[in-house]
C-alpha cells in the first residue's frame, strides 16, 4: 500500500474480471463472450471509420447510436444513455440515481461488481437473499431502500425472473428507482423495455457485448425516463465528455440495425444451450433453468472446483465461484458453439470416469 495513495483508494475491494488468457486452442466458457463473430454490417461499419476522421472528437452524445437504439426500441433519443460498456453504464447509475440515506437492495448472490461499485461510490447497500431455488422473491424487496438493482437473468445462476413479477416490484416500490441489468435477456427472457412507458421510476440497462457479439468493443446503454437520463448525462459530462470513441459508436449502431444476424446468432446460442443441458443432465449433472448465454451446473457428486481444475488441465476454461458457500458446488458454463459443447463433454465423460 503506497503512502501517496488516497484513503478511498486504500479501502476499495476492485472487481476481478475473468481471465483473458493468451493461450492458442483453449475452449473459452468463462467469460459469457458470443461464440460468433459480430455482424459483418458491424464490422464494415468500423472499417469505414478507419481513416483521417480519426483525429477529430467523436460525437460527445453519440446522438447517431442514441437515435438507432431509440428507434430500434420504439421510443425517443432522450430515453436513451449510452456508456462505455455496460459497466461503465452500471457504475454512474450507481453513482447518479442508487446513492441515497436508505440502502440500495440487490440479491446476495449476484453480479459480483454492484458492491464494488457500492465501496467506490461510498453508497450504502443491503442484500436479499435468494430463495433456495437461488430465485428471486419480489416481495422481499417490499422494505426501505434507497434503490432496487438486479440483473435478469440473474448472474451467475441465469435465473429469469417473470415480466408479472417485475411489475409487481414496480407497482409496490414507486419511490426509488429499479434498475434491471438485462445483460443476457436477448437469450430468452421478454425484456422490461416496454414498461419504461409506463414506470418513470424504471431503468433498463442492455450491452452490445452479449447477444450482439462486441464484447471487445465496450458498448452499454440504459432506457429510462428522460429525467434518469439526464441524472446519467450530468455525471457522465462531470467525468469524461467521450466514453465511447469514434469506432464503438459507428459500430454499435451497425450492429444493432442488422437484426437478422442477431436473431440467427441468438437463436444459434438458445440452441446450442439446451442440448449441453440435456448432455450434461446425462452426465449427472442438475442445471438451473436458465434464460443467458451460460449455465450454472452442479455435478450430483463431484466438487465444482475440483472439476473446473480438471477442466483447465484440458485446456477448457470455465467461472467457478468459491462463496457464497451454497454456491461452490456450481460451474458457471458459457455457451460456445456446438463444437465446443461436444469437447467439454467429452472431457467431464473422461474426468468422471
Ligand atoms: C450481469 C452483468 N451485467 C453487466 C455486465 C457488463 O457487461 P459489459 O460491460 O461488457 O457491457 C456483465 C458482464 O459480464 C454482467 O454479467
Amino acid at each position: 500500500m503506497s503512502k501517496f495513495w488516497s484513503a478511498s483508494v486504500k479501502r476499495l475491494t476492485p472487481y476481478v474480471p475473468g481471465e483473458q488468457p493468451k493461450l492458442a486452442n483453449l475452449v473459452k466458457l468463462n467469460t459469457n463472450e458470443n461464440p460468433y463473430a459480430p455482424s459483418p454490417r458491424a464490422l464494415a461499419a468500423l472499417q469505414a471509420e478507419i481513416g483521417a476522421g480519426l483525429r477529430l472528437y467523436p460525437d460527445p452524445n453519440s446522438e447517431h447510436l442514441r437515435a438507432v437504439i431509440a428507434d430500434h426500441f420504439g421510443f425517443s433519443a432522450d430515453h436513451v444513455f449510452v456508456g462505455n460498456g455496460s459497466d461503465e453504464v452500471l457504475a454512474l447509475v450507481f453513482q447518479a440515481l442508487l446513492k441515497h440515506e436508505k440502502p440500495v437492495l440487490f440479491p446476495d448472490i449476484t453480479y459480483s461488481f454492484y458492491p464494488v461499485y457500492c465501496g467506490l461510490y461510498e453508497v450504502p447497500h443491503k442484500t436479499v437473499p435468494l430463495t433456495d431455488a437461488f430465485e428471486i422473491n419480489v416481495d422481499d424487496y417490499a422494505q426501505p431502500n434507497g434503490g432496487i438493482i438486479f440483473p435478469n437473468p440473474n448472474a451467475p445462476t441465469g435465473r429469469l425472473l417473470a415480466l408479472g413479477e417485475i411489475e409487481r416490484l414496480l407497482q409496490a416500490n414507486a419511490d426509488s428507482v429499479v434498475v434491471l441489468d438485462e445483460a443476457y435477456i436477448d437469450f430468452g427472457g421478454d425484456s422490461a423495455v416496454p414498461l419504461v412507458k409506463k414506470y418513470p421510476q424504471l431503468l433498463v440497462v442492455q450491452t452490445f457485448s452479449k447477444s450482439r457479439s462486441l464484447a471487445g468493443l465496450r458498448v452499454g446503454y440504459a432506457l429510462g425516463h428522460p429525467d434518469l437520463i439526464v441524472a446519467l448525462t450530468r455525471v457522465k459530462d462531470s467525468f469524461n465528455s467521450y466514453p465511447l470513441d469514434r469506432l464503438a459508436q459507428a459500430g454499435a449502431a451497425a450492429a444493432m440495425q442488422d437484426r437478422d444476424y442477431f436473431e440467427t446468432t441468438r437463436r444459434r446460442v438458445i440452441a446450442t444451450r439446451e442440448k449441453l443441458v440435456a448432455d450434461l443432465a446425462a452426465l449427472g449433472f442438475h442445471t438451473l433453468p436458465s434464460g443467458a448465454n451460460f449455465i450454472f451446473t452442479r455435478h450430483a457428486t463431484r466438487d465444482g472446483a475440483e472439476l473446473t481444475t480438471a477442466l483447465r488441465d484440458r485446456s477448457i476454461i470455465i467461472r467457478h465461484f468459491k462463496t457464497p458457500a451454497r454456491i461452490a458446488p456450481y460451474l458457471r458454463i458459457s455457451i460456445g458453439t456446438d463444437e465446443q459443447s461436444e469437447i467439454l463433454i467429452a472431457a467431464l465423460r473422461e474426468i468422471l470416469g
